[in-house]
């Protein structure tokens, strides 16, 4: 196994299209998790928005891959850490789709530092797009689902929203405090809300990558050395895929997960599991 191998197509195809007739929104879809997510839903039968800020190219790529598929998307920039964009998000949303039935909060980012070397730009941009951002899509999606209420032909809830958290909303991580930070903020934001909502019918959770192969973190898998360093953190001994995540996000966002909220399924190869126990302690 090495670090360059990728996931066989094989086991991407699916005929079960379990999301038929819903309209989702996944945040940061253009790269990383995010597209990776947006073309599984879509491939599962939804249509899907993807939310893209930066990066043109790789936003037509994904619809590309998706319509390839016989897929529907379309794309709608908007910015998640600011307010008056992700209202225009889901204004647009709803024009172009009726409603919205699931919301997948990806965007994501990081800024690293030394703590005493943390800018307050850098705690702010992370803290911004990672929680500050899933809250304002939450408040929208939550508006929408409540508005709309449970369509039974479509779905046993009026929504879902599934939070992209990190396995660092549990294990620390010195030189990454904003991001630490924030998916610890992410994690109590998922339940807090999950609690909240749940008598609307509308399910809240997050899926909480371990290392996942993505631009974040190329630093972690790029090279051999890296790799097997990288490695010592897993478990199961290998870095995980898109599809990992993406295959997860599907069965959150469907009926087949009707009686699951307000929990965190880590999908990270036992990354949780405290490895260096493994021997000694
Ligand atoms: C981070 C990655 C990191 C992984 C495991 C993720 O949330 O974005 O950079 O490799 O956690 O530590």
């Amino acid at each position: 196994m090495t670090h360059l191998q990728t996931q066989p197509r094989s086991m991407m195809q699916s005929t079960y299209k379990p999301l038929t007739g819903q309209k989702a929104i996944v945040t940061g879809a253009n790269s990383g998790i995010g597209r990776g997510v947006a073309v599984a839903l879509a491939r599962a039968g939804a249509e899907v928005v993807v939310n893209w800020r930066d990066g043109e190219d790789r936003t037509r790529e994904t619809l590309e891959e998706i319509t390839a598929e016989g897929g529907r998307a379309i794309a709608i920039r908007a910015d998640v850490s600011r307010e008056e964009d992700v209202q225009r998000l889901f204004q647009e949303t709803c024009a172009r789709f009726g409603t919205v039935d699931i919301l997948v909060n990806n965007a994501g980012l990081q800024r690293d530092a030394k703590f005493e070397d943390l800018t307050l730009e850098q705690w702010n941009t992370v803290i911004g797009v990672n929680l500050t951002g899933q809250f304002l899509c939450a408040r929208e999606a939550i508006r929408e689902f409540k508005r709309r209420g449970v369509v039974q032909s479509v779905s046993r809830a009026a929504g879902k929203i599934i939070h992209m958290s990190s396995v660092h909303e549990v294990i620390p991580w010195a030189g990454h405090v904003n991001y630490a930070a924030s998916k610890g903020g992410v994690m109590m934001l998922m339940k807090s809300l999950a609690q909240e909502v749940a008598p609307a019918r509308i399910r809240v959770n997050s899926i909480s990558p371990g290392a996942i192969r993505t631009p974040i973190n190329t630093a972690a898998w790029g090279t051999p050395e890296a790799y097997e360093s990288l490695m010592r953190l897993v478990p199961y001994k290998r870095i995980g895929e898109p599809d990992d995540i993406a295959r997860a996000a599907v069965w959150l966002a469907s009926d087949d997960s009707d009686y699951v909220t307000g929990t965190s399924l880590y999908v990270d190869g036992g990354m949780t599991l405290y490895p260096e126990f493994a021997s000694g302690g």
